[in-house]
Order: structure tokens, then sequence, then C-alpha cells
């Protein structure tokens, strides 16, 4: 099974995240609270594109509410980008965790979940019609330019994928755990600032 099953015909963007609560692409729906399904201006000219739901995410059906998305508000900030006029989801709109006492930590999704989630975000590029897509972190760089793509090869760049205009950086969590917090917050902004420019 995958995503595309659920995926309705031609849908506008209500529809879609309306059928996206139902959807039982993959194990993931199981576990999580809600679908968190991507949310911002439609049409919109900068489509950002995370890794999956967190724990507050998770419980508040909204993407990039908890600590990464705290980092991403301060990065955007330093880079010039207004939040309000994106339109942020991710490649997997269900939270992935393990419980460890009373916690829920992050996993990461695995490939098979990122390609059952595929469907979803093709539609949502086809319904906000980005001039620029921005990829944070390895799975959302990989789900949308395939699983061989190197992000380190490629982090602060601008690909052409398909007629797609995809830049390539960080997720703003490894920012967070980063060992020199503000050297990698600083790389992270000029990432920003380097594909926003071009
Ligand atoms: N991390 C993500 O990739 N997306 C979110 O929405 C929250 C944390
Ligand atoms: Fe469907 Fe994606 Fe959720 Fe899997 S993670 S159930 S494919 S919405």
């Amino acid at each position: 099974a995958d995503g595309a099953q659920y995926v309705p015909d031609g849908a506008d963007w209500a529809a879609l995240r309306s059928a996206s609560e139902g959807c039982r692409g993959c194990e993931l729906y199981r576990d999580a609270t809600q679908t968190v399904f991507g949310e911002g201006p439609v049409p919109a000219r900068l489509m950002v594109v995370g890794e999956c739901p967190g724990d507050r995410e998770d419980t508040e059906g909204h993407v990039f509410v908890g600590p990464a998305g705290r980092l991403l508000n301060k990065a955007f900030d330093a880079a010039g980008i207004d939040r309000s006029k994106a339109y942020l989801t991710n490649a997997v709109k269900h939270f992935r965790f393990i419980e460890r006492g009373k916690r829920r930590i992050h996993q990461q999704p695995r490939r098979s979940e990122v390609v059952a989630c595929f469907p979803w975000l093709r539609e949502e590029i086809r319904v906000v019609k980005p001039r620029l897509v921005i990829v944070l972190g390895a799975v959302a760089a990989k789900a949308v330019l395939g699983p061989s793509f190197k992000l380190t090869e490629h982090r602060g760049e601008v690909l052409d994928h398909d007629g797609l205009k995809v830049g390539v950086t960080v997720h703003p969590s490894s920012v967070v755990r980063a060992e020199n917090f503000t050297e990698a917050f600083d790389a992270f902004v000029a990432d920003l600032k380097a594909v926003r420019e071009s």
C-alpha cells in the first residue's frame, strides 16, 4: 500500500488535507495522533519541506511548532524569509517515534514510508505551485531528489529537478543538536540566503 490510493484526483488543497486525515498508506497512522498536513498560503512562491512531524506537531496538528520550528523561525528571520508567506510541509505526514517511559522519541522515517507518503507531497507541489522548494535535511532531499542524493555535496545549492527549483540545506534539528551551535546556525542561515537569492 501507499498514500496514492487515498489521494483524490485533481483535488484542491482543502480536499487534499481532509483526505489525508484518513490515509493508511503506511503503518505510521496507527500510533500517531493525527495526520499533520502542510500549511501556508496556496499558491505560494516558496515551499519548505521538513522530515516528519515531531512530538509537538503530532499533538497540535500543525507543522514546525516545536523546538525545530522555533529554530526555523529564528533562521528565517536572520535570512529575511517571511514564514507567513511560505508553505511549510513535511516529506512524511505522520509522527514516527519510540516510547521511552513517558517520553516519545522521534525516529527517522524509513525510506518505504517516505515513498508511501510522496503522493501527498507531489499533490502539495501541484496545488502550491512554488517557484522554489527548500528541502531541509537528507530525508526531505531524498524524497524530492531521489534516494541517491547526497546532501553534504550540495548544501546551499539550487538544483533543477524536472523543472522544479530545489534549494538544499540541513534540517533545523541538526542545528539544535550541533556541538558548535553558533557555527551551525550561521551555516544554516547562509544556505537559506544563498538558495533564496538564486
Ligand atoms: N521536524 C520536521 O521535520 N517537521 C516538523 O513539522 C517538525 C519537526
Ligand atoms: Fe499516509 Fe503518509 Fe501517514 Fe503513511 S505517513 S499513513 S503514507 S499520510
